[in-house]
């Protein structure tokens, strides 16, 4: 089946763009930010400590995740809100950087290729996930401009969170991202590079589609 990876940093508008891109094509969306964030919540929700790694890798071997109409679901429960605060959030990336984590929810990833044609979005699934994909994007842009995003995106949810709090919490995940040891953010080998910071959602989501349907 047909894959297109989209990558890139937190706030780069992966997610609202991969759906878009999506929905044109009558692909899947898969949001693999998501799947390391159910893992995290159960993570918190079973009170494990965070440096017990053999507990966590247990977990989630056992986790059932689906992701179904923008819905996520982990053992059943739909868990799409809850998986998006800022607790969950800022703990996603130490869980990710575990390379049994990642195993497990790479397999998963591929699995989900087997039987439908795919627009995935993450960190590493044009360079890790599926290398050979035939159509790869890089999705970046000027840290103010995410920060101004996911500002304006948790304010519309009712949170009283502060810019300087947004703009540190990038900073951080950035580090964490770009600099670990497994599977770091990288601009995949043959990824075409979008910078999103003065292009409209429908505008880069265009490109993509124009690009992938040729
Ligand atoms: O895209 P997001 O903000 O929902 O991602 C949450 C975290 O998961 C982020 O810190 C990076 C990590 N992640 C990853 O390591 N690999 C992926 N393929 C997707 C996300």
């Amino acid at each position: 089946m047909k894959v297109i990876t989209i990558d890139g940093p937190a706030g780069a508008g992966k997610s609202t763009i991969a759906k878009i891109a999506a929905a044109k094509l009558g692909f899947t969306y898969i949001d693999t930010g998501a799947m390391y964030r159910a893992i995290t919540y159960k993570v918190l929700k079973n009170g494990c400590d965070l440096a017990d790694s053999a507990k966590i890798i247990a977990l989630a071997g056992r986790s059932e995740i689906r992701l179904d109409n923008g819905k996520i679901f982990l053992d059943g429960e739909d868990v799409s809100e809850k998986i998006r605060t800022r607790q969950v959030t800022n703990r996603t990336s130490i869980i990710a950087a575990m390379g049994e984590v990642r195993k497990i929810l790479r397999d998963k990833q591929r699995s989900f290729a087997k039987i439908q044609n795919l627009v995935m979005e993450g960190r590493d699934i044009g360079s890790v996930v599926f290398p050979d994909a035939e159509y790869k994007f890089y999705l970046d842009a000027s840290i103010s401009e995410r920060a101004r995003r996911r500002y304006a995106e948790l304010r519309a949810k009712g949170s009283d969170v502060k810019m300087e709090e947004i703009v540190k919490d990038i900073n951080e995940r950035d580090n964490l991202d770009l600099n670990r040891g497994l599977c770091p953010l990288v601009i995949p080998k043959g990824a075409y590079v979008i910078d999103s910071t003065n292009k409209t959602i429908e505008e880069v989501a265009d490109i993509i589609v124009t690009h992938a349907g040729k």
